[in-house]
């Protein structure tokens, strides 16, 4: 029987952007040679990363870039996503290590794709106040001076719904806020700062910018009114507030009241064009209401009080992060996103897609990107503009609030020799890659 390593991967159009994923604070290390971040602050916080570690060395990529863009070019990708760490940058010395890697990237021809901000907020600022929105766009500015004769594609933020929601609402990443409905204005000021970074952007000369946004599909836990109400609301929170307001330039009704009362007036800004939308897809999300039955889901702890229940996806696989295995939930979320937004919705990237498990001989890996690529062209031949897919991540890293212990790389790192050893999937994924060339 053929097993997912043997069987080619459907044909995608030219030009389709095949690329890996990484960001700064879970592969750099050399956290002494720049300023702190909120992540520095909280993984010194006893008990928040759940094997005590932190990113002070992490992969030490700061320090073996040269041997990573190796690997990616061994790997045969178009595109390397990375982030651009913020507190590094405005660090003395910062700059010049991503003018080295992206140098690096050029020469060994992989297009660089920088991200400007990963969740690694400077410690001196703050999600909730304003002015970090405007401080973005010039942190943006002092990027693009520096890297923009070389970058073309720029990504601005990583993915605000989970950092809203994970550090500032729950609390379980950094900063570590507890603020539940109260962090929207961290949603608000991000989306604030996405739009002003890329007028900044442009006015360096970018033409190709686009965001990561995290998405999933919502299903209601049963047909239950109140089951699919829930759901309803948690597809505003996690798809429509985020997607909305850059697409659209509008927040979705429920929320129009419950943001900053200065939120209206920035839609203009928030809504500049971007020339893609950026996709990060793991897994849907099954959605009840309070006291409705069924299992918890594996994702992340929400607390009492919320109007809705996440709940296990039942009769799937599972990753080593607890998360189901449903990769017709990315043509889902396409197709969904397609018919929702029409010609507002621009080109689709999948900025980020992959799983956690262990070993070298990594099957399950195989299996899943395997599927979810078909998925995507799945997606594909429904009509939606797909222009790349990256698979995160090049490297086994600091997984959060997770540390070490989750895996996700193509590439695994040992802990204590810091030794990079090319998985089956990187093999797989490379002789694909081989194969449409
Ligand atoms: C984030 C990554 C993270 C990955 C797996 C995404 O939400 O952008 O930083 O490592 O998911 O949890």
């Amino acid at each position: 029987m053929a097993t997912e390593a043997d069987r080619a991967l459907p044909r995608f159009p030219d030009g389709f952007l095949w690329g890996v994923a990484t960001s700064a604070h879970q592969i750099e290390g050399a956290a002494e040679e720049r300023e702190a971040s909120v992540w520095d602050v909280f993984t010194a916080r006893p008990g928040r990363v759940k094997d005590g570690s932190t990113a002070a060395v992490a992969c030490d990529h700061y320090h073996r870039y040269r041997e990573d863009v190796a690997l990616l070019a061994g790997l045969g990708v178009d595109a390397y996503r990375f982030s651009v760490s913020w507190p590094r940058v405005n660090s003395p010395g910062g700059l010049d290590f991503y003018d080295r890697l992206v140098d690096e990237l050029c020469a060994a021809g992989v297009r660089p794709v920088p991200t400007l901000f990963h969740w690694d907020l400077p410690a001196s600022l703050d999600w909730l106040q304003r002015d970090t929105a405007a401080r973005f766009a010039d942190h943006a500015a002092v990027v693009a001076a520096r890297l923009g004769d070389r970058v073309t594609t720029w990504i601005t933020l990583n993915e605000p719904a989970e950092h809203t929601l994970l550090g500032h609402a729950i609390g379980v990443h950094a900063p570590g806020e507890r603020l539940l409905f109260d962090a929207l204005p961290v949603a608000h000021h991000q989306l604030l700062a996405h739009g002003l970074a890329v007028r900044a952007l442009r006015a360096a000369g970018a033409a190709d910018i686009g965001i990561a946004n995290s998405h999933s599909p919502v299903r209601p836990a049963s047909g239950d009114p109140a089951d699919v109400e829930a759901a309803g609301f948690y597809d505003v929170l996690l798809n429509r507030l985020f997607a909305e307001p850059v697409l659209l330039g509008r927040y979705p009704d429920p929320m129009v009241e419950l943001m900053p009362a200065d939120a209206q007036a920035d839609l203009e800004a928030v809504a500049e064009p971007v020339d893609w939308y950026g996709v990060n897809y793991y897994a849907p999300a099954r959605v009840g209401a309070p006291g409705s039955g069924g299992a918890p889901s594996g994702g992340p702890p929400l607390p009492d009080g919320l109007p809705f229940r996440l709940r296990e996806i039942e009769g799937r696989p599972v990753t080593d992060s607890g998360w189901p295995v449903v990769p017709e939930g990315l043509t889902d979320l396409l197709t969904g996103f397609h018919e929702r937004y029409g010609d507002r919705l621009p080109p689709v990237v999948v900025t980020e897609n992959g799983c956690s498990c262990e070993g070298i001989d990594d099957q399950e890996r195989i299996a899943y990107l395997d599927a979810h690529v078909r998925a995507l062209h799945d997606a594909l031949e429904a009509g939606v503009d797909v222009r790349g897919y990256f698979v995160w991540s090049l490297l086994d890293n600091f997984e959060w609030a997770e540390g070490y212990a989750r895996r996700f790389g193509l590439v695994h790192v040992d802990r204590d020799t810091l030794e990079r050893t090319p998985k089956s999937s990187y093999h797989w994924f490379r002789n694909q890659l081989r194969a449409r060339r």
